[in-house]
């Protein structure tokens, strides 16, 4: 349970009567190995215990040597970013144009992995800190030996937000501060409950001292003054949503990859459906990418009509004609009722799709071998299609059943719908929201190696 939702966490509210955010003016250009806390304590030794002191997480970069020497030609230096952009994530969540969105190894998901050319030297790059908790507690600890003051210590970053436009300041280390101030279970003074409010605080302190740090200035240090600071023991990395509450959790490429990879997995006969109706754009759109099956000779063999206004006469004239085959096998009335019930999943299916096969461009041969082996050549590439449009249908959350009925009454199916008499039917899909959801199946193992 992550720490947030721990019962018991209702605080009062968390908004201060004032603040004050005080810039820390003077501080010197940074180097590797440069001691941070000392000048800090020689610029600001005004700090007062409760203080919250908001770091740009850069100058820890360049302290902690966190800094990687670039060459002038740009296209080398593009090269060397990127290479530093993949080793600092674990994953890539989007890429759009050179644009990448990664994971880093701290959980945190922003642009290029952190990695930034911003207020260093035009030779080289910054990567963030390898643990900016632990540079927040050691900054803090620091703090306290030189001034004997108790602060708590906020390390920001500059980042995007998915669906906003523009950047913030948000915390990527932190030490001595609540990060989150959990609402839950509390009452707003109108007698509402506040059921899912978690205030970011850190982040918003880290935003808020952006105000006085900026990005031009040499300013990367604020004292935040007024706050109620309260030590819970959290850091920032508490503000990393953890995997199994992202609902977002699969990047852009992975999403596509297990869309596709599912795809076919969650396909299967659905014989139960839901009353919600069928969108007709979406319907269409999986009979186009099912019209792109693979077929002989460049053909487009495969006819799919959606049957409405004939359904009820179609049903009933094959249903008839079942029930005469059936009379003519032997079977008793009661078997052939019985057998006939199979037939009510077309009944109550949302919509009917009767496939046709058209064998126009198929080539003639002398010879029964193969006239034959063109005819099968046409018959599996209506089956590809139906496939297709199934597997379409599941990967737009459809469901449906392919069934044979049409195959076994051809000329019936073409005299009630009027199509042309070279149409052959293969049989008829119900489609429709199934009446469960549809949940990716496990594949199963039958590649057969020679
Ligand atoms: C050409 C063809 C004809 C089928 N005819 C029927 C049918 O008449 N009635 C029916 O309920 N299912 C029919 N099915 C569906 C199969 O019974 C079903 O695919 C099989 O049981 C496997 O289940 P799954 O589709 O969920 O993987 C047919 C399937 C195919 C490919």
């Amino acid at each position: 349970m992550p720490r947030w939702s721990s019962p018991g966490s209702t605080l009062a509210d968390h908004a201060a009567p004032a603040l004050e955010l005080l810039p820390v003016t003077g501080l010197p250009e940074f180097r590797p190995g440069d001691d941070l806390a000392g000048a800090i304590a020689r610029a600001a030794p005004w700090l007062r215990d409760g203080d919250v002191l908001v770091v740009t997480s850069k100058v820890l970069s360049k302290v902690e040597g966190r800094l990687v020497a670039v060459p002038a030609d740009p296209e080398e230096r593009d090269r060397i970013r990127r290479e530093h952009v993949a080793a600092e994530s674990v994953r890539v969540i989007a890429r759009k144009m050179r644009t990448l969105i990664t994971e880093n190894k701290l959980g945190i998901v922003q642009a290029a992995s952190g990695v930034d050319a911003s207020n260093v030297a035009g030779d080289e790059i910054a990567l963030l800190p390898v643990d900016p908790d632990g540079s927040a507690a050691a900054l803090r600890g620091a703090l306290r030996g030189l001034l004997g003051v108790e602060v708590a210590v906020v390390v920001t970053d500059t980042m995007g937000r998915a669906w906003r436009v523009g950047q913030t300041d948000a915390a990527i280390g932190s030490s001595g501060i609540r990060v989150l101030h959990d609402y839950a279970g509390t009452v707003d003074r109108h007698g509402n409950q506040l059921a899912v409010t978690l205030v970011a605080v850190a982040d918003e302190i880290a935003a808020a001292a952006d105000l006085v740090k900026g990005k031009l200035g040499s300013v990367p240090v604020a004292v935040l003054r007024g706050f109620e600071v309260v030590d819970d023991g959290s850091t920032a990395r508490d503000l990393v949503r953890p995997t199994e509450y992202d609902l977002f959790r699969l990047g852009t490429e992975e999403a596509l990859a297990q869309g596709r990879a599912e795809a076919v997995l969650m396909r299967r006969s659905v014989r139960f459906y839901s009353p919600e109706p069928v969108d007709l754009d979406v319907l269409k759109r999986a009979v186009g990418a099912a019209l792109t099956a693979p077929a002989p000779h460049h053909t487009k063999p495969v006819r799919f009509v959606l049957v409405r206004e004939k359904r009820a006469e179609l049903l009933r004239a094959m249903r008839e004609q079942w029930e005469s085959d059936l009379r003519g096998d032997g079977f008793t009335d009661e078997q052939v009722a019985r057998r006939v019930r199979r037939g009510d999943l077309l009944v109550e299916a949302p919509e009917i799709v009767v496939p046709f096969l058209v064998r126009d461009g198929a080539h003639t041969y002398p010879d029964d071998r193969r006239a034959d082996a063109e005819k099968t050549m046409f018959t599996i590439a209506g089956g590809a299609a139906v496939q297709g449009l199934l597997v379409a249908l599941a990967a737009e959350g459809l469901g449906s059943c392919w069934v044979s009925s049409t195959i076994f009454c051809a000329d019936l199916v073409r005299s009630v719908l009027g199509v042309p008499g070279d149409w052959e039917p293969l049989g008829a899909v119900a489609v429709g929201h199934p009446a469960e959801p549809l949940v990716p199946r496990e594949p199963l193992e039958g590649l057969i190696e020679l």
